[in-house]
């Protein structure tokens, strides 16, 4: 009788205190290989996962504590030389690992990022192109309760990326686009200095070049809410790079 109602105490408290932890599912839709990488914020323990090979249509799941802030990203053009060293064409690590170990991307790279149950047991997320774009990228909620809707900036803006913005693979191919605060490093492009509020760091051609093609996404730091991304009750999360 007693260790029943302690179970039932125990099954109570491990609900109510988040002993849930949503499940990431990435998938690659890409017709080519990427390597997906995670960065948890705040140097909290990072995931098991920090890194990994994703074959063209596979899928990986990884668990995700509660609470969790981090982001998720993926390598194109990756490859090991003759010593072993492990490099990437666009959003490498910089750690020549195909596990990032706490570092973040090298920009330009589309980012998936998660708040998971920070406040009140709700999530946001959101796709960010703060850092630019390496690939097409969505994130899709699984179940949940509250407006839990996809968010996604499913276009390739490569091949139509502004010329100053352009990264070149050595063939000539374009393979990521930067953001004109990465490219030109000026405070009315980073909103930084006499540019650090919402009335003097406007939208601009560039950031004007993002968000007309991917309006769900963030493209410049004081971008308006493109739709708080919000969704409660603990649900999974689907992201999908080439969707
Ligand atoms: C910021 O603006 C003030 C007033 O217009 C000007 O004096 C100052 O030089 C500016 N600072 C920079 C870094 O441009
Ligand atoms: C994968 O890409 C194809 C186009 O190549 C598209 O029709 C399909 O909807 C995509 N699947 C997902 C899960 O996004």
């Amino acid at each position: 009788m007693r260790t029943g109602i302690l179970f039932g105490l125990t099954l109570a408290f491990l609900f109510i205190h988040g002993a849930h932890s949503a499940t990431i599912t990435i998938t690659n839709n890409c017709s080519y290989t990427i390597w997906p990488g995670d960065l948890t914020a705040n140097q909290n323990p990072q995931l098991p996962n920090t890194g990994f090979e994703l074959a063209s249509l596979a899928s990986t799941s990884l668990d995700i504590p509660n609470p969790w802030t981090g982001r998720f990203w993926a390598r194109t053009g990756c490859s090991t030389d003759g010593s072993g060293k492990f490099t990437c064409a666009t959003a490498d690590y910089g750690s020549s690992q195909v596990s990032c170990n706490g570092k973040s991307a090298i920009p330009p790279t589309s980012l998936v990022e998660f708040d998971i149950a920070l406040i009140d047991g709700q999530d946001f997320y959101d796709v960010s192109l703060v850092d630019g774009f390496n690939l097409p990228v969505s994130v899709t909620p699984q179940g949940g309760s509250g407006p839990c809707k996809s968010s996604s900036c499913p276009v390739d803006l490569n091949p139509t990326c502004p010329t100053d913005l352009q990264v070149k693979a050595s063939d000539g191919s374009v393979i990521g686009c930067k953001t004109a605060c990465i490219a030109f490093n000026q405070p009315q492009h980073c909103c930084t200095g006499n540019y650090s509020s919402p009335e003097t760091c406007p939208p601009t051609s560039y950031s004007q070049f993002f968000k007309e093609r991917c309006p769900q996404a963030y493209s410049n730091a004081y971008d308006d809410q493109p739709g708080l991304f919000t969704c409660s009750g603990g649900p999974d999360y689907k992201i999908v790079f080439c969707p």
